[in-house]
This record gives structure tokens, sequence and C-alpha cells, in this order.
């Protein structure tokens, strides 16, 4: 049996993460774990990844994880930034493709970013100087070759036809110009597929022009970042967007959104963001059947309509969806 450690988090997290331990239990198959990590474990333990849950990362076969708050502009850094570096996740995987049903949203999009994970400006070095402050960018060519091998790698074995690199590499000619030297070397080896770039300002547009052209896009860290919220505007919100941070023998699945303080607590928050991510564990854990139903289940709960949260403009709860997609998986069959 594969290990599954739950990570709830906070704000939403414990909410939509004790909804898709209700799936997963249902699907089988998984010795499930929970261990927490973030703000409420701060006050309690005085760490925000206590000793124990870093064990029990390590000695599992996947992680899904809740969102983690961070507060802004001062206080501790980001855990998700530090479980990324620390267990070198370097690639972040975030697919966004339109769902039916969703009224007034943008259909035909089915699209993957892979953001590097590691460096960029995440980096996290800033310090002040005379008049204000300064942050570091670092692009190396290892960075930058393994996230662009691991998206055309993508590409093949999922069938799609176009790798985009998005870039600044007009500004930025040392950073953003080796990302992109790196992408038309390694495109060389790709002859079948198409490898284009597109500077990222120019991008952003065209993908709310026309973001059924796009198939996976290949970036750097912050740009990925901002794309792929972006992406989950075309497509009806953040409650949508799964996402996988993999290494090397660790790999932690989370959805794109955060802890949303503004609806936590209140049972309405759209487990479906997560429940995705869960579906990207499966076929990592080489489930992709109980992966595939999932999606499937979630496609017809979504198009059926009856039982959405208030982010897609219903009037449900959690776990109310929850219930819809437990009722929708056990009928579906891929
Ligand atoms: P957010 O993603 O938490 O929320 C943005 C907006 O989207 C809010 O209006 C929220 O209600 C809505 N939203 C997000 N997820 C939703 C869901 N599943 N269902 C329904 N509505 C949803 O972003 P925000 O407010 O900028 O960040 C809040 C906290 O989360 C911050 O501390 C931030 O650092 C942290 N964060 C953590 C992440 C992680 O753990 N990977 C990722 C992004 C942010
Ligand atoms: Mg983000």
């Amino acid at each position: 049996m594969k290990k599954v450690l739950l990570i709830p988090g906070d704000g939403i997290g414990p909410e939509i993460m004790a909804g898709t331990k209700r799936v997963l239990v249902h699907i089988g198959g998984l010795d499930l774990a929970e261990a927490n990590a973030g703000a409420a474990v701060l006050e309690e333990e005085g760490a925000l990844v206590p000793e124990a849950v870093h064990a029990a990362i390590e000695g599992a076969d996947a992680v899904l994880k809740g969102p983690i708050t961070t507060p802004v502009g001062s206080g501790f850094r980001s855990v998700n930034v530090m479980l990324r570096k620390y267990y070198d996740l370097y690639v972040n995987q975030r697919p966004a493709r339109s769902f039916k049903g969703l009224a007034g949203r943008y259909d035909g999009v089915d699209l993957v970013i892979f953001r590097e994970n590691t460096e960029g400006l995440y980096l996290g070095i800033e310090k002040e100087i005379p008049g204000g402050a300064e942050a570091i960018k670092r692009i190396t060519h290892k960075g930058s070759e393994r996230i662009i091998r691991a998206a055309f790698e993508h590409a093949v074995k999922t069938g799609r036809k176009r790798v985009t690199c998005v870039h600044k590499a007009n500004i930025l000619k040392d950073t953003d110009g080796l990302f992109l030297n790196v992408f038309r070397k390694i495109s060389a080896e790709y002859p079948a597929l198409v490898a284009d770039d597109l500077i990222v300002d120019n991008c952003c547009m065209q993908l709310v022009m026309r973001p059924e052209a796009f198939d996976v896009l290949v970036t750097m860290n912050l740009y990925g970042d901002i794309l792929s919220d972006l992406a989950a505007g075309l497509i009806g919100g953040l409650g949508l967007i799964p996402g996988a941070n993999i290494g090397d023998g660790v790999a932690i699945f989370e959805a794109v959104h955060g802890s949303a303080p503004d609806i936590a607590g209140k049972g309405v928050a759209n487990p479906t963001a997560l429940l995705l991510s869960a579906a990207m564990m499966l076929d990592y854990l080489e489930m992709t059947d109980e992966g595939d139903r999932l999606r499937a289940a979630l496609d017809r709960v979504i198009e059926k309509g009856e039982d959405l949260t208030p982010d897609l403009g219903g009037a449900g709860t959690t776990e109310r969806f929850i219930d819809a997609v437990l009722s929708e998986f056990k009928q579906v069959t891929t």
C-alpha cells in the first residue's frame, strides 16, 4: 500500500482536507497518515514544520498538503517555499482546464504550467540598501535545464503539441536570457513538438485573448506563480487549480490557492483544487485509473451545477460538494 501523508494546513485547509480525506478513504489502496504544519502548529509547538513532520514527509510515498498562511511584508518566510527548497522540489506543475457548465468562463482551455520551483526571485535573499532594498534573482543552468526538460518530457508523455517558454529576456538578459537559451537548446531534442517563446507581459495578454491556443508553458518561479493565478481566473477561479511539487523521491501535492482567511471556518470553501491535486497524486502513485475517475466525478458534479460552492455561483457547502463527488465517483467508470 502506498503511504500518503496529509497535512491539513491553515485557514480553509482543514475543511477541504477533511472532505478530500473522505474521498481518498473511499478510493482505498492508500495508507493515510496525518500531521500538521503551519501557523497553527507554530503557536502550539514552536516550529512551523516540527521534526516529526519532516520525518513523516520523508517516510511517505507522497504528501497532500493544504494551504499554509504566510504573513505579508514581515514575519516568518513562506513554509511552502521552504518545503519546496528543503526537499528540492524543482518541478511545480499546475494544470488549468475548462469545466463544462461554468457560465461566463472560457471554454476550451487545457494548458499546463511548469514553474521552476527552487530559485528565481524566491531565494528570499533580500537586503536593505541606502534608500531602499534589493532582492536577488538567481537562474542557473541546472535549475533551468531540469524544469525545461520536465516540461518537454511531460508534453511527450501526454501527447501535447506545443511548449512555450515565458520570460523577460529583453530586459533581464543574463538571467532570463540564460533560461531562454537553455530552452532553445533542449527544444532541439524534441523536433516533433512546436517550441516557441513569449515575453511574459505579451503572454498575459494572449492568455486572456485566446487561452485555448496554449498547451504547455514553462517559466521561472515568479512568472509561473502569477501566470497560474491568471490561468485560474480564466476557468472559474482559484478553487479549481491543482498543483504538484515534485523532486527526486519527494512529492508534495497542493492546490494553487492559499488559506483564504476571508471564508475560513464557514464550510463553504471549494475543495475541487485539493481534490484535483489528490488526483495528480494518484497519477504519481501509478493509480491513474482512480485519478481519472476522480477527475470524471468532479467534471460531472460541476456540469450538473447543483452542489456548487459560492465561488462558482452556487449555494452549496464543502460537505455537500464532497457528498456529490462521492456519489458520482461510485457511478463513473473510465
Ligand atoms: P488565497 O488564494 O487564499 O485567496 C484569494 C481569494 O480566492 C480569496 O477571496 C479566497 O476566498 C478565494 N479562494 C481561494 N481558495 C478558494 C477555495 N478553495 N474556495 C473558494 N474560494 C477560494 O490568497 P491570499 O488571500 O492572497 O492568501 C491568503 C494566505 O494564503 C496568505 O497567507 C498566503 O501567503 C497564503 N498562501 C499559501 C499558499 C500555499 O500554501 N501554497 C499559496 C498561496 C497563498
Ligand atoms: Mg501563488
